[in-house]
């Protein structure tokens, strides 16, 4: 057994575990985070896609004394009300459907429009390939990433003290 410290979701945590415990085992069954899915469990499916310090990863095949001291975020830690641009998005578009790959999903379009604003179909395509939906669900992914976009640029743009622009 090791002693790991980590933070997740901006909250600092002290895990008593095996050191090649997967990350997602931690995240899961010690931690009780449980939005966080299991696929393949050899980072081919994207369903187990957490942020490290702001970059997606396949936590079921990151061992947890890999990230110790790091920044994990999860799909729980995304927003408060589940009200993430993305987030929002998805629902507008009804994007999942057995629902199962969804969070996987929405934190690699999180982590490609953090580094992507405004990413075309084929930035979407390649940020996108390594999450599988075995519901077909690519076509809605990709309208609610375009939506998501042009939401986080438009609040982007708003004059950060909120004056109306143009008005005295
Ligand atoms: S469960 Fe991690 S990539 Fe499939
Ligand atoms: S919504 Fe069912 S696997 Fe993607």
């Amino acid at each position: 057994m090791a002693t790991i410290k980590l933070t997740i979701n901006n909250q600092p945590r002290t895990l008593d575990v095996e050191p090649d415990m997967p990350l997602l085992w931690a995240i899961r069954d010690v931690v009780g985070l449980t939005g966080t899915k299991f696929g393949c469990g050899i980072a081919q499916c994207g369903a187990c896609t957490v942020h490290l310090d702001g970059s997606p990863v396949r936590s079921c095949s990151v061992p947890v004394s890999a990230v110790s001291g790091q920044k994990i975020t999860t799909i729980e830690g995304l927003s408060k009300n589940a009200d993430h641009p993305v987030q929002k998005a998805w629902i507008a578009h009804q994007v999942p459907q057995c629902g199962y790959c969804q969070s996987g999903q929405i934190m690699s379009a999180v982590a490609l429009l953090k580094t992507t604003p405004k990413p075309t179909d084929s930035d979407i395509d390649n940020a996108m390939q390594g999450n599988i939906c075995r519901c077909g669900t690519y076509t809605r992914v990709r309208e609610a990433i375009h939506t998501a976009s042009a939401e986080m640029n438009t609040a982007n743009k708003l004059p950060k003290n909120g004056a109306k622009v143009g008005k005295r």
